[in-house]
């Protein structure tokens, strides 16, 4: 598995130790890094497409990493590895399962959607990693709206195009 630069950076901005979610997941590719590099010891990989879900679940399986989706967020707290979970942003997730929230490789529109709709989910979370394609400026305002801290605003040069990451503190 080959990490590009954007996917590394971002993950290397979740604090460790946080409990993570990465929405939009695709390959799976984050979740692995953070399990690999133990920057968490538990991620919720989440998509809201059965076929890209099924990729990060089987990259997850081959690094060892898989573990089974339990409603119980008692037992998550005390298991580590990766979950698989179909779900519309963060409509399928329980407050208080998640320290991080990842989202990238998506649009701002779609962002502020799935944070706005999550929004207890989002309260219930320490931190935020964005990395908008486009419309970086919804997020810069979502943040303020909100009374959360941006705490990096990055440009990331990777294969040419240049990418917005930011991490963002919400308690
Ligand atoms: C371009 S890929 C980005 C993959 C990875 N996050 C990255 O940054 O490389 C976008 C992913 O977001 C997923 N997605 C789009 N809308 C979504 C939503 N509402 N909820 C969850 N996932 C969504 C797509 O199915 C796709 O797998």
């Amino acid at each position: 598995m080959g990490i590009s630069a954007r996917l590394r950076t971002i993950a290397e901005l979740v604090t460790p130790g946080f409990r993570a979610a990465d929405i939009g997941t695709d390959h799976g590719y984050v979740p692995i890094y953070l399990l690999r590099k133990e920057i968490s010891p538990f991620v919720i990989a989440a998509d809201l497409s059965p076929g890209s879900l099924e990729k990060a679940r089987e990259n997850a399986e081959r690094a060892g990493f898989l573990i089974e989706d339990r409603k119980d967020t008692e037992t998550k707290i005390c298991e580590n590895g990766i979950v698989c979970r179909l779900s519309d942003g963060l409509s399928e997730f329980i407050p208080g399962e998640v320290d991080s929230i990842i989202l990238s490789g998506m649009g701002g529109i779609l962002m502020n959607r799935i944070l706005r709709d999550g929004a207890d989910v989002v309260q219930s979370a320490k931190e935020l990693i964005l990395s908008p394609h486009r419309d970086v400026d919804l997020i810069r305002a979502y943040a303020e709206e909100n009374g959360f801290e941006i705490l990096e605003d990055l440009k990331l040069l990777d294969k040419k195009k240049q990418y917005a990451i930011l991490k963002i503190r919400v308690n």
